[in-house]
């Protein structure tokens, strides 16, 4: 789709209500990046404990965590993406659990919206280092990441039922104890 062909897109927190929409979108995302990207990297079995780890009773229940957070983004009032991460304590140190846009609206920019939302977020935390783990064979994913200046830090040889992940990280301030 071309920049100029896109809906307004609103991006705000997710709340625990959104649990059950962010849970079914969850499901339906992982379901395509299995079949569209994972196939052959990432065994089925893998793909379904995330579907099971991102559902609805599951996002619901980590609302009792006060370090988990998450951003939607809406198209016309409806979710087109979605951004869940956790901050560890007082640590400075968050980590982003799972991103993911509706292919119908891939390239509008939406994924680096979201990535903003949670770097914005994450600074006025005082945090000073985001981490997540993807698989190389998420190709739009690590693109988006090294544009937005996560750098692969570490790669984790058979680290999740047999694949190789990549451990990618960005620097967003100094360390300094709170
Ligand atoms: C990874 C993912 C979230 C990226 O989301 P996205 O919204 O398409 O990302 P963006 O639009 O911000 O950026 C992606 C590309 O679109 C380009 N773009 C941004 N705005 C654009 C616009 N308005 N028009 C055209 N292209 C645009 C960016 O330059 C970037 O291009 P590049 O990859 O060729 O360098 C998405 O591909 C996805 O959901 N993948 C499946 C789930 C997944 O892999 N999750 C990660 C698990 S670790």
């Amino acid at each position: 789709m071309d920049r100029s062909d896109s809906t307004a897109v609103v991006i705000r927190r997710l709340e625990k209500a959104d649990s059950n929409e962010a849970g079914k979108f969850s499901a339906k995302l992982l379901k395509w990046m299995w079949s569209k990207y994972e196939k052959g990297s990432y065994p089925k079995e893998a793909s379904d404990f995330d579907v099971w780890h991102w559902s609805p009773a599951k996002l619901r229940a980590r609302f009792d965590d006060p370090d988990f957070f998450g951003f939607l983004a809406e198209a016309d009032g409806k979710l087109c993406g979605l951004v869940l991460a956790n901050i560890y304590g007082k640590s400075g140190y968050a980590f982003i659990n799972w991103i993911a846009v509706d292919p119908e609206h891939q390239h509008e920019g939406i994924g680096i919206k979201l990535m903003v939302a949670t770097q914005e977020h994450l600074k006025k935390a005082k945090c000073h280092k985001i981490g997540l783990y993807t698989l190389p064979t998420l190709v739009p994913a690590v693109r988006l990441y090294m544009k937005f200046g996560l750098l692969p830090e570490a790669f984790l040889r058979q680290q999740w039922w047999g694949s190789d992940f990549l451990l990618m990280s960005k620097w967003i301030g100094k360390y300094k104890k709170h």
